[in-house]
């Protein structure tokens, strides 16, 4: 197949492209990539030189940059996106413009190049903050609570209506939260990494008790790419590991597999209408694709942190002067609040 990946140059378009060329070489895979603050053209830098893989420069919200690249290719995985609740919160608006326009562009490209599947990567947080005990199955309403998660809700709506009004061959893979190798820091896992290394204060949001269910980035990877070989066309699929943890669990855990202390903790005011748990239902892909995580929490956590050891420098540059500006633009007032205390 000749696939066209959107933001291959960011956090899980990295894994997948890495996936993909090395280890599935049947296929050849194009990266559109615009390149924002969250892209890193060194992610990929070693795969250039690969015949199955070819990297463009470009955003889709521009029908000159998406035409020549989508004509003639059989499939799109479009992970593209501002994907950052905090910087929503601080500025919708990029979020509309390329989540929900970005993404509808592609689909119509995509639908004129006959393109025969085309999977889009959405996010557990459509469905807003969930009871202890309840699930976002499938067919769950989307209920967002930021302008992230209400432009990834809205994309969702405008994949369903192509397939409903053009049985055009699309998919939603819904992710939990994602975590491993290429992320950028200002995303929790990380963070916490790289504040904890330099022996930093490790900055937590409120309580710290929010869940999320934590997904490790090959395992996102692997069922993406079963969705692209075997899912249902019109079909939305959770992708989830089971694996809810607080914010303090993860980091604590961090912490312990660093050797840093934990009084490096140190509670932040909360976000604004921070969503108390996301946890989705992934039995439906368990059961139609046999798709399971095959990577332990414990085990996934290891790798990571390996890999920012291994990789300080990829940390260094990408924590450059635009992520010290944004870093102190978002904890700098924080900081200087009376911490909340944890309940447990
Ligand atoms: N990271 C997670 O935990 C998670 C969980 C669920 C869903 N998702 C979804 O998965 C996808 C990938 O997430 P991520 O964490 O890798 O994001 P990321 O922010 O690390 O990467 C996004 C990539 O998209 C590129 N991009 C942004 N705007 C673009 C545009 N207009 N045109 C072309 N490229 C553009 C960026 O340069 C970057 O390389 C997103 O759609 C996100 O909503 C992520």
């Amino acid at each position: 197949m000749k696939i066209l990946v959107t933001g291959g140059a960011g956090f899980i378009g990295t894994n997948f492209i890495r996936m993909m060329v090395l280890n599935h070489r049947e296929h050849k895979i194009i990266n559109l990539d615009k390149l924002t603050y969250a892209g890193n053209t060194d992610n990929l830098s070693d795969l250039v030189d690969y015949p199955n893989y070819s990297f463009y420069v470009g955003d889709i919200c521009q029908p000159d940059h998406v035409e020549p690249v989508i004509t003639g290719v059989d499939a799109v995985v479009h992970f593209a996106a501002e994907s950052h609740v905090d910087r929503s919160i601080q500025d919708a608006a990029p979020f509309v413009i390329t989540n929900i326009f970005g993404t509808q562009l592609l689909l119509d490209f995509a639908r004129e190049a006959r393109v025969s599947r085309f999977i889009y990567v959405s996010s557990d947080q459509i469905g807003g903050s969930l009871l202890p005990g309840i699930y976002l199955r499938e067919n769950s309403p989307a209920s967002p609570n930021n302008p992230y998660a209400a432009s990834k809700a809205a994309s969702e709506h405008l994949v369903y209506a192509a397939y409903h009004i053009h049985q055009f061959p699309s998919i939603v893979a819904r992710l939990s939260s994602c975590y491993g190798p290429y992320q950028y820091p200002e995303k929790l896992i990380p963070l916490v990494i790289a504040n904890a290394l330099e022996f930093k204060p490790l900055p937590v949001y409120g309580d710290g008790l929010h869940v999320r269910d934590w997904l490790f980035a090959d395992d996102a990877c692997k069922a993406i790419y079963q969705l692209l070989l075997k899912g249902r066309i019109g079909q939305i699929y959770n992708v989830g590991a089971r694996m809810e943890k607080t914010n303090l669990e993860v980091i604590k855990r961090i912490l312990k597999l660093l050797d840093r202390p934990e009084k490096l903790i140190t509670f932040v005011t909360d976000r604004p209408g921070h969503d108390r748990r996301y946890a989705v239902d992934p039995g439906k892909i368990e059961r139609e694709l046999s798709w399971r995580p095959q990577t332990e929490f414990e085990e996934g956590l290891r790798k990571t942190i390996d890999w920012y050891l291994r990789n300080i420098e990829w940390l260094a540059d990408t924590r450059s002067s635009s992520y010290r500006e944004y870093y102190e633009s978002l904890y700098s007032s924080r900081f200087a609040v009376e911490p909340t205390k944890p309940e447990f």
